[in-house]
């Protein structure tokens, strides 16, 4: 099975960059990303990002964090592209399971993206809330993950395992922390993961040999002892 890349992004020109290359299959986004691009106005942002991405799936987020505003920023964020998957947490900010709203969006047919998810046990409540029908992807946070020392992969393995039954869901690798994270996605079998713009860049310069690595790396220290003078 092969991996689909997305591209993990904000920044407008970025965005336009990355929307040419054929590696890129669809972007994901957070408000967070979006804050550091520097968007002001959430709509008018995210409308400027659909624009360019006509052709390509977009995962945009959700910000409140209570049912009733949730529901109506996702039926509204719904209604301006038919790219759109609609991202919801799958907890809120008091670490309250989203199942209700995740069922009665899915039920709609809403194509949906599960966020900021880590463990398989909160996939199997996910897949417990959605039918076999309307699109939903289960997006695990496997860098911020292993940023504290936990392993994800076990959880991404068993994620993967659970979804089996689900045409309809597709697992995916989020929170890259390095390129060979996308040898390891595809080595567990997710459909899907999202990068950050430079990784990609690294990710389609993937083949140097260890030989050409070995001396390029004594090359550079030697470059640097040489510019610094070091002397003993
Ligand atoms: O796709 C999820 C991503 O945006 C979070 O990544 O690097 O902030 O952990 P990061």
């Amino acid at each position: 099975m092969k991996t689909k890349i997305f591209c993990d992004i904000a920044e407008l020109d970025k965005i336009k960059k990355f929307s040419k290359k054929k590696i890129v299959k669809g972007f994901t986004t957070n408000p967070s990303l979006m804050r550091k691009a520097g968007a002001k106005d959430y709509k008018s942002y995210s409308k400027k990002i659909l624009k360019i991405c006509y052709n390509k799936f977009v995962s945009l987020e959700v910000f409140a964090d209570d049912y009733f505003s949730m529901k109506k920023q996702a039926l509204l964020i719904n209604t301006w592209g038919k790219n759109i998957y609609v991202k919801i947490p799958v907890v809120n900010s008091k670490g309250v399971f989203m199942g209700k709203i995740i069922k009665e969006l899915n039920n709609k047919n809403i194509k949906l993206n599960i966020t900021a998810v880590y463990t398989a046990k909160q996939t199997q409540r996910i897949l417990k809330s959605i039918n076999k029908k309307s699109k939903v992807i289960i997006s695990i946070f496997a860098g911020r993950a292993g940023d504290v020392g936990k392993d994800p992969v076990p959880e991404i393995k068993k994620s993967i395992a659970l979804s089996k039954k689900f045409k309809n869901v597709e697992i995916l690798w989020a929170s890259v922390r390095e390129p060979y994270n996308y040898i390891q996605a595809k080595q567990l079998g997710c459909h899907i993961i999202t990068i950050p713009p430079a990784i990609i860049e690294k990710i389609e310069n993937f083949g140097k040999s260890f030989q050409t690595l070995t001396t390029g790396t004594v090359r550079t220290f030697l470059i640097d002892s040489k510019k610094s003078k070091f002397k003993i």
